[in-house]
């Protein structure tokens, strides 16, 4: 098992390149399904939770490698629409291959995804949808069948918001089973994040007939068949801000490239509330950090509001921040694994139902931390490279899920982060 040994407090300073979306690509890679032939993904990240997506894919009948020029996948044949148990427990966006296989194949077996470390991850709202479209679905030993009627998916009008809001594999799935369907069908309360529009952008270039992308109203015309495609995924926005943090809670400089500010205004607005100056430029950002940290409150929300996937990232920054911010959690009340880890390295929090109290303290100190899941691990990454002495990161398969070789491209601008096999 791999460790993490990161030695703090460094400064960083140079330029760091941000790697293709995860939660495009994994999506899109499900999208390939639905148009038989090769489709190909050049800017695809090379991770482990796109692996276990490709072994997904290759369980189903389709074929997948990958070389310089990107990621391959021939889905020329599909003979097994079945989801297994072993892979879709590992990788929870195994459930995005429920809407194309329903439109490919007429029928799909899938293992029903369990919870997992942020809380509970329901998928009634995308069972919801997809029976709108007019599937028959019943469970079957911890499996959910769904078929699709004898001739096929209907468009129809569609409610998918739920309690926590709109739901982002949820609308990808419907919205792909939809592209097939006969008719039209609407989509209300989608979800707006950027990898929806960048999959819907896909899709339309596939041959789909999508509008209101990047709305909470999709409208789909359905049509007869998709072409396969070569697509460029954006860059990945959790990443870039992941990286932003980095500058910031070192006190640093960096430049960030492969990343789209238009996609993050939640997320600068944030940065400059605490400090941190953020510039545009022609491929990314300019991030610096040369005042004391300020508090700021932060509550999560779907797009455009600030995102799940960076609330761990700013809790460790804001736990050296000169007085009392507040983060609420509202789309994963309990994803709150790292709040224990950082108070073991002297920060100051108490979590108070799904809001953390941080009391800003001068210094984080280092020890030995677990990883709990990809967001927390990448918060214990940043807090180790700011905390005096060596802290060590056990359980760092949980970082390799989303975040590429990160304590190379970390190292290569100043971080001194060690990766051991134990
Ligand atoms: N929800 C329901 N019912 C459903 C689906 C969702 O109640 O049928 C609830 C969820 O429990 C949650 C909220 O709706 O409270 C939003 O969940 P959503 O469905 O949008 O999450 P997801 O699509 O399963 C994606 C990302 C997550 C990210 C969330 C929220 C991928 C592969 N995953 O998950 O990314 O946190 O959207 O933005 O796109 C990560 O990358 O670390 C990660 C966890």
């Amino acid at each position: 098992m791999d460790i993490f040994e990161i030695n703090g407090p460094v400064r960083l300073s140079g330029s760091i390149d941000v790697a293709g979306s995860k939660n495009a690509a994994l999506p899109i890679m499900a999208a390939a399904l639905l148009a038989p032939g090769e489709s190909v993904i050049p800017t695809a990240p090379d991770l482990v939770d796109i692996r276990s997506m490709e072994t997904l894919l290759e369980s189903l009948g389709a074929k997948i490698t990958r070389d310089e020029t990107g990621l391959h996948l021939n889905t020329t044949v599909i003979d097994n629409p079945v989801g297994d148990y072993e892979i879709v427990r590992k990788m929870r966006a195994g459930i995005c291959i429920l809407g194309p296989l329903l439109a490919r194949c007429g029928k799909v077996k899938i293992s029903m995804p369990g919870g997992c470390a942020i809380g509970d991850r329901p998928i009634d709202i995308h069972l919801r949808g997809v029976k709108a479209l007019g599937a028959n679905i019943h469970l079957e030993s911890g499996y959910i069948v769904a078929e699709a009627p004898a001739g096929g998916l209907v468009g129809t009008q569609i409610f998918l918001g739920g309690p926590f809001g709109s739901t982002v594999l949820g609308t990808d799935n419907v919205m792909m089973a939809a592209t097939l369907a006969k008719g039209t069908t609407v989509i209300e309360s989608a979800a707006c994040e950027p990898e929806v529009a960048d999959l819907a952008n896909c899709l339309n270039a596939m041959g789909a007939k999508i509008s209101g992308i990047g709305s909470p109203r999709l409208v789909i015309e359905g049509v007869k068949e998709l072409k396969p495609i070569t697509y460029p995924v954006i860059g990945d926005r959790i990443e870039a801000g992941t990286f932003m943090v980095a500058a910031a809670i070192t006190k640093s400089r960096l430049t960030i490239n492969n990343c789209n500010l238009d996609h993050m205004l939640a997320v600068t607005d944030r940065f400059r509330q605490i400090g941190v100056q953020v510039e545009k430029t022609a491929t990314g950002c300019e991030v610096s950090m040369d005042s004391f940290i300020h508090p700021a409150d932060i509550t999560t929300q779907p797009y455009p509001g600030f995102p799940t996937d960076l609330q761990a990232q700013f809790m460790a920054l804001l736990a050296l921040g000169e007085g009392n911010s507040v983060i609420t959690e509202k789309i994963y009340p309990d994803r709150f694994m790292h709040v224990a880890e950082l108070n073991r390295m002297a920060a100051n929090l108490r979590k108070e139902g799904p809001s953390v109290i941080i009391a800003g303290v001068d210094k984080l100190i280092a020890a030995p931390v677990m990883a709990s899941d990809l967001r927390a691990s990448a918060a214990l990454v940043l807090a180790g490279m700011a905390a005096e002495g060596k802290t060590t990161v056990q359980r760092v398969y949980h970082i390799d899920r989303g975040y590429h070789r990160i304590e190379e491209r970390l190292n290569a601008v100043g971080a001194k982060i060690q990766r051991k096999n134990i």
